[in-house]
């Protein structure tokens, strides 16, 4: 069908932003959990400290993009596979928990990046702000993958089923 915008990659209803965002966030998980190995397990702090910038300016950029495709063309009409439908009430609410964990994990990691940023030293290394960067990191790299899942959830109800 005709739907406004480019078509994707992944031979579904979904467009091509949609696509490059739900791959895109398997390999932010992916890079996410090897960063945090080179923290755990060899002490990389200034490694993990650039990979975790990176990651970060990835996903503004991808994600300013995608906003920008979903606000121009909609998704709408994609989920519900029809110019001019609308998404069924089960896609609605799926996407209600998957933005949820979204928000909540952008402004996650904006307040570690900004703590991080402020109080780890340039190489970083350990110091007194490591025991609120653990705790507050991790929460925000789980809530990373449950906006993961729940994404991918609400991609296969909306342009698969
Ligand atoms: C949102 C982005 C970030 C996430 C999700 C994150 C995640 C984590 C996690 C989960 C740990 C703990 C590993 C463990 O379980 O022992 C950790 C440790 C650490 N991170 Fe990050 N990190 C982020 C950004 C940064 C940045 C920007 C810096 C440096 C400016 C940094 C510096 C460190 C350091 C020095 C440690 C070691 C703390 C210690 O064990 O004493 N992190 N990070």
């Amino acid at each position: 069908m005709d739907f406004p915008g480019w078509d994707g990659f992944l031979g579904t209803r979904a467009s091509l932003m949609l696509d490059v965002v739900c791959v895109g966030m398997i390999v932010v998980v992916a890079v996410l959990g090897w960063s945090i190995r080179q923290v755990r397990r060899h002490q990389r702090y200034e490694l993990h400290r650039r990979v975790q910038l990176g990651l970060a300016g990835f996903l503004l950029v991808v994600l300013t993009v995608f906003e920008t495709d979903v606000r121009l063309h909609g998704w709408q009409a994609r989920a519900a596979g029809e110019i001019g439908g609308k998404a069924s009430t089960a896609v609605l609410a799926t996407l209600t928990v998957h933005l949820c964990f979204a928000v909540s994990t952008v402004l996650l990691w904006i307040a570690v990046l900004f703590m991080a940023w402020r109080w780890f030293p340039v190489p970083a290394e350990p110091n007194s702000h490591s025991f609120t960067h653990r705790r507050w990191a991790r929460l925000a790299a789980w809530d990373m993958v449950l906006t993961t899942v729940s994404g991918w959830v609400f991609y296969v109800m909306a342009f698969v089923v």
